[in-house]
C-alpha cells in the first residue's frame, strides 16, 4: 500500500504514465493500486528440498503438532488429511526463487507471516524487555525473517506482515492434548488469561526489530476461522486445534481473547516501529484481516430467513468488525454493544479476504439460546462454499457504509483448482467487482492472490491447491509451474485494469 503522495512517488506516476503506448487506456485501479500475493509461515515453509527437516519445519507450533500426532489424526472428527508435511512448498529453502517468480509477475507486494514460534521457540512469560527478549529468541527465526525482507527489498517489493496466522507456540497451546480433553489441558491457547499479554510482547518485539524495514502489519488473520472451527464446529472444510465442538463458554473467552489481542498488539506496534520505511510520513500502519462473508437468506421472500441471515451476519461478521474498526463491543452476543475506549482507535485499515458467501435458512428460535439468542438458523440448511465474485462487490460496499473512514486492502482471493480450474476467470471476475466498488468510491488500496505458490492448507495438506503457481509435492526439487493465472494477472497489473478480452461477462 505505498502511496505516491510524496514527490518521488508522484514523479514515478507521472514518467510511468508518460511511457505508456498511445492509446492504451491507463485507468482502472489507478497507479497506487498494490498488487501482491499472500502466504502464511505454517503452509509454506516446510518441504524443504536440502535443509534438514528439523531447521526447514518449525516444529514447536501447535499446528505441527497437531497435524503430525497420530492421536489426533486417528481421531475423525478432527477431519485431518495426515499428509505428511514434507510435501510443502519448501518457501523457507526456496523463498529467492518464488519471490523471483512474484517480480516477474509483477507484483509489488507481498503478505507473509512470521511464525511466533519460529522466533520464540520457548517461552517468553516472565521475560521482559527487548533486550531479554532477543537472549531468548531464535537467531535463526530472526535471521530468516530479515532474508525475506531484504530479499523483497532487493525486488521492489513491499512487505505485508502477519503477525498471527492461526498457529501459536506449543508452549502456550498444547494442541494434542486440548484436542482430548479441553477442560483439563494445559496450556490452553487462546484460553490462556495472559495470551494477549505474550502476544503483545512478540508483537512489539517484532515490529522493533523489523520495523525499519515494514511499514504494514497485521496483527491477526481471520479470527472467526480461529473460533468457529476451534471451539464450536469443526468441518471437513476447516478445522483448527484445539477442534472442540459446541463449546460455548470457550468460543466466547477466544473471542473475546482475541478482540483483546488485537489491540494489545496494535499499541504494542505503535509503540516500537518508529521507522517510516517508505517515506510516506507513516511508521507503523496496523491492520487486521477478517474474512467477510456475505449471509443471504435462501428465499428472500421469508422474512425468517432475513432475520436469520442478519443475525448470522452480525455473529458471523458484524460483532467483531464492531469491536476492531468501532470499539464497540457485544460481549454478550446479543446483537447489542457498548463502546469500550480501550478498544477505540486500534486499527489503521482493514485486511479483507474474500472467498465465499453463505445462504441460509432461518429458525424461530435460537438453536443455543445460551449462547447467543441470535442463532435463529437451521445448519443443516446452509449452503457455502460457491464461486461467487458480486460478493466482493457486496463485501466491499457494506464495509464502506459500516465502517466509513477504514481504508480496505483485499489481503486473500482466491480457488483451489481441483474445484474450479479456469483461475484466470476466477481472478478476472473477482477483479472486475473490485472496480465496480472503487468506481463508486469505495477505498479499497491492494488486492493479494491467494497464493503464490501450492501450499499446505491446514487440514487438507497439500490437497487442495490455490497457488498462481504449482507445486509438485513429491518432486525433491518441488518444481513449480504457472497456471493460467499468472499471465492474466501479468496483465492486469501491466494494463492496471481488467483487459476487456479478459474480462468476464
Ligand atoms: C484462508 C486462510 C489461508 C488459506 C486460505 C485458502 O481462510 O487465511 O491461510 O488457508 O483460506
Amino acid at each position: 500500500m505505498a502511496r505516491t503522495n510524496t514527490l518521488q512517488g508522484l514523479l514515478a506516476a507521472g514518467l510511468a504514465a508518460a511511457a505508456l503506448a498511445p492509446g492504451c487506456k491507463k485507468g482502472g485501479f489507478g497507479e497506487d493500486f498494490a498488487f501482491g500475493a499472500a502466504v502464511a509461515g505454517f503452509q509454506v515453509d516446510m518441504g524443504c528440498p536440502t535443509i534438514p527437516a528439523e531447521e526447514c519445519e518449525d516444529r514447536g507450533s501447535d499446528w505441527y503438532q497437531f497435524v503430525t500426532s497420530t492421536v489426533a489424526q486417528a481421531r475423525s472428527s478432527n477431519f485431518l488429511s495426515g499428509d505428511p508435511v514434507g510435501r510443502g512448498p519448501g518457501f523457507y529453502e526456496l523463498y529467492e526463487e518464488d519471490l523471483d517468480r512474484a517480480q516477474a509477475l509483477g507484483l509489488t507486494h507481498f503478505r507473509f507471516s512470521v511464525e511466533w514460534s519460529r522466533v520464540f521457540p520457548t517461552t517468553t512469560r516472565g521475560v521482559e524487555g527487548h533486550e531479554a527478549l532477543l537472549a531468548v529468541a531464535s537467531p535463526a527465526g530472526l535471521d530468516y525473517y530479515r532474508r525475506i525482507i531484504a530479499a523483497l527489498k532487493a525486488r521492489g517489493m513491499r512487505p505485508l506482515v502477519t503477525l498471527h496466522h492461526y498457529t501459536l507456540p506449543a508452549w502456550i497451546h498444547d494442541a494434542v492434548g486440548c484436542n482430548q480433553d479441553l477442560t483439563r489441558c494445559r496450556p490452553r491457547g487462546w484460553l490462556e488469561p495472559d495470551i494477549a499479554t505474550e502476544l503483545a510482547k512478540y508483537a512489539g518485539f517484532m515490529a522493533k526489530e523489523l520495523g525499519p524495514e515494514v511499514d504494514e502489519w497485521v496483527t491477526e488473520n481471520e479470527p472467526f476461522a480461529v473460533v468457529l472451527p476451534g471451539f464450536l464446529q469443526p468441518t471437513e472444510t476447516r478445522t483448527n486445534p484445539p477442534a472442540a465442538s459446541l463449546r460455548f463458554e470457550e468460543a466466547r473467552t477466544a473471542m473475546l481473547a482475541m478482540i483483546d489481542a488485537h489491540a494489545a498488539m496494535s499499541d504494542a506496534v505503535k509503540a516500537a516501529d518508529t521507522v517510516d520505511a517508505d517515506g510516506d510520513g507513516e511508521a507503523a500502519r496496523v491492520g487486521i484481516v477478517y474474512n467477510v462473508t456475505p449471509i443471504h437468506a435462501k428465499d428472500p421472500d421469508s422474512a425468517l430467513d432475513r432475520r436469520a441471515a442478519t443475525n448470522i451476519d452480525h455473529l458471523y461478521n458484524g460483532l467483531f468488525l464492531d469491536a476492531v474498526l468501532l470499539g464497540v463491543l457485544d460481549d454478550d452476543l446479543d446483537g447489542v454493544g457498548e463502546p469500550q475506549a480501550r478498544l477505540q482507535g486500534k486499527t489503521d485499515f482493514l485486511g479483507v479476504n474474500y472467498y465465499t458467501r453463505v445462504v441460509l435458512q432461518g429458525t424461530i428460535d435460537s438453536l443455543f439460546p445460551d449462547f447467543s439468542p441470535l442463532a435463529t438458523f437451521d445448519p443443516l440448511t446452509l449452503e457455502q462454499g460457491a464461486v461467487y465474485p458480486e460478493g466482493m462487490y457486496e463485501v466491499l460496499t457494506r464495509l464502506q457504509a459500516d465502517y466509513p473512514g477504514v481504508p480496505l486492502v483485499i489481503t486473500e482471493n482466491g480457488v483451489d483448482v481441483g474445484a474450479y480450474p479456469e483461475t484466470d476467470r476466477f481472478l478476472a471476475a473477482h477483479l472486475q467487482q473490485v472496480l465496480r466498488a472503487k468506481d463508486e468510491g469505495v477505498d479499497v488500496r491492494g488486492y493479494y492472490y491467494w497464493s503464490l505458490m501450492d501450499n499446505y492448507e491446514w487440514n487438507h495438506g497439500m490437497g487442495m491447491r490455490f497457488g498462481l503457481f504449482s507445486v509438485d509435492p513429491d518432486a525433491p526439487a518441488k518444481t513449480r509451474a504457472a497456471r493460467p493465472v499468472v499471465e492474466a494477472y501479468r496483465r492486469v497489473i501491466e494494463a492496471r485494469d481488467v483487459p476487456a478480452d479478459l474480462a468476464v461477462e
